[in-house]
């Protein structure tokens, strides 16, 4: 893991030099900063007085529902199917992912979006969905929002692909890049399960409401999940601000660090998979 100082790391995220009151009065996420190249939004100075304020949650749609039964399917098809991932090793599970037909989005995707990364890695980022960039490429978080969570990883040390594996809740991109539907989200679910139990990490970071609330099974939207350690499967999960949202709001950068830095704490925390 690389080392970086705290003006390195606060330039990553696009929070750096933007303060006009000095350090001491200032929370502890005020003095995270970032610098961000991924957009010109991105590197905008912060007011003071934005990031010392309670920012609203942006609105959060209704929370999605995972027991919807994709195709029609009947109840056995779906137990089956999800049976026979279950027991799928990598290229099996890859090669599945990029043949599926399990909704429409098969009819529209390029290509299927499985994930990219270390698969023995302690961190798992998990996203909502490919986009246009991402769907042409066939890699996750390639196109802006990717160059900061890059950025954002680069922040606590980490790099994409070394130590860190990065997928998202849907495979397949929704056209014009709409919200997920719940029958997209089910019939996806067997592979991010698999992949998790796979790689079995020692800490997941949710990037945004869809993998948050898919992984919490909860309807709550992120501000409400951020700031503190959910599990799934006894994992450790920390939720944060997807990098879509934090280009069109980077003050909530502030916030977004210190969810890195929780997530580095849970880290810790956590017990050495086998
Ligand atoms: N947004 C996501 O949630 N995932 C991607 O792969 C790209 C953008």
């Amino acid at each position: 893991m690389s080392e970086l100082n705290q003006e390195s790391r606060l330039k990553l995220l696009g929070l750096w030099p933007r303060w006009s009151l000095r350090l001491e009065y200032l929370p502890r996420t005020a003095v995270a900063e970032a610098g961000s190249t991924a957009e010109a939004a991105a590197a905008q100075p912060i007011p003071v007085a934005a990031l010392a304020a309670e920012v609203a949650e942006p609105a959060e749609d209704a929370m999605l529902p995972q027991t919807a039964a994709p195709g029609g399917s009947s109840q056995s098809a779906i137990a089956d199917r999800r049976m026979q991932i279950m027991r799928m090793d990598w290229d099996e599970l890859t090669q599945t992912i990029c043949h599926c037909q399990q909704c429409g989005l098969a009819q529209t995707r390029s290509q299927a979006v499985p994930g990219v990364g270390d698969r023995k890695a302690e961190w798992l980022i998990v996203g909502e969905a490919p986009g246009a960039d991402e769907d042409a490429q066939g890699e996750p978080f390639v196109g802006q929002a990717g160059k900061l969570l890059d950025n954002m990883l680069a922040a606590i040390g980490l790099k994409r692909g070394d130590g860190v594996y990065i997928a998202n809740v849907l495979k397949c991109r929704p056209p014009d890049n709409r919200n997920p539907q719940d029958i997209e989200i089910a019939a996806c679910e067997p592979y991010l399960t698999r992949q998790i139990e796979l790689i079995r990490p020692r800490i997941i970071l949710a990037v945004g409401k869809f993998a948050a609330q898919w992984l919490l099974t909860s309807d709550k939207p992120v501000g409400a999940l951020r700031g503190k350690i959910h599990h799934f499967n006894e994992i450790p999960v920390i939720v944060t601000y997807h990098p879509a949202y934090l280009l069109r709001s980077p003050t909530e950068k502030a916030r977004a660090w210190e969810d890195l830095c929780l997530a580095q704490d849970a880290l810790k925390q956590s017990a050495p998979s086998l």
